[in-house]
């Protein structure tokens, strides 16, 4: 399973960069512009740092809903990294978009999914990757992990090359279900990637073997 990061923070994407886990990284409008906001640096800067940090897939994503503009915002995204894939929303113009880009030879994340025929449709129009929003359903009362189980079984089924990206993630109990489930990718907000590091017998098993080992250092008197 691979590990994106779901931000545009620079600082959090180079941490994590640092542990040597992260894949690629995710991003949306929402997240940009709050990097924008926090370093007064333009969109193309961030992307492009975050692209050079990252050995992998990074998703960026314009905000035009008429083909030409979806096509065009693609296209200038696209020209500032050979890492960046763009994120285009399913709906009948983004699908028809899709198609063009994949014919175009740009890598596209088929995003806002919320249902397997979304998927299904963003996989015959050649998207290289579909992202169920798992998260978001979940706080509407739906089961979000179901339609991953089941998009996973329908790309089985078909032999879809379109991989799914686990988004909108809100804690690790996400992952471990996700994992399970076999999607391909997880990508998580920075915090849901530091608790997955955490457990309270760890941090209780360092104490005690640094303070048994200390009590021998003292006994032999170093
Ligand atoms: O990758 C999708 C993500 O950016 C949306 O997450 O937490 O805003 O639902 P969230």
């Amino acid at each position: 399973m691979q590990i994106f990061l779901d931000t545009a923070n620079l600082d959090e994407i180079r941490k994590g960069v640092e542990w040597g886990i992260v894949d690629g990284v995710t991003t949306n409008p929402t997240l940009l512009a709050k990097e924008i906001k926090r370093t007064g640096r333009k969109k193309e800067d961030i992307l492009h740092e975050i692209c050079e940090l990252v050995n992998g897939p990074v998703s960026a994503e314009g905000v035009s809903l008429d083909f030409d503009g979806i096509v065009e915002d693609a296209k200038y995204l696209s020209s500032i990294h050979p890492n960046i894939t763009v994120k285009i929303p399913v709906t009948p113009v983004g699908i028809r978009a899709i198609r063009k880009l994949h014919e175009l030879n740009i890598k596209v994340n088929a995003t806002l999914v919320f249902s397997p025929n979304q998927a299904i449709l963003a996989a015959k129009a050649g998207a290289n990757f579909v992202s169920p929003f798992i998260g978001r359903l979940d706080d509407i009362g739906d089961a979000g992990m179901r339609i991953v189980e089941q998009i996973v079984t329908i790309f089985e089924n078909y032999k879809f090359t379109t991989k799914v990206i686990v988004a909108s993630v809100r804690h690790p109990m996400h992952v471990v279900e996700a994992a399970l489930i076999g999607a391909d990718i997880v990508t998580m907000p920075f915090n849901v990637l530091e608790k997955m590091f955490k457990h309270q017998l760890t941090d209780v098993g360092i104490e005690r073997f640094i303070k048994d080992w200390k009590e021998a250092a003292r006994i032999l008197g170093e």
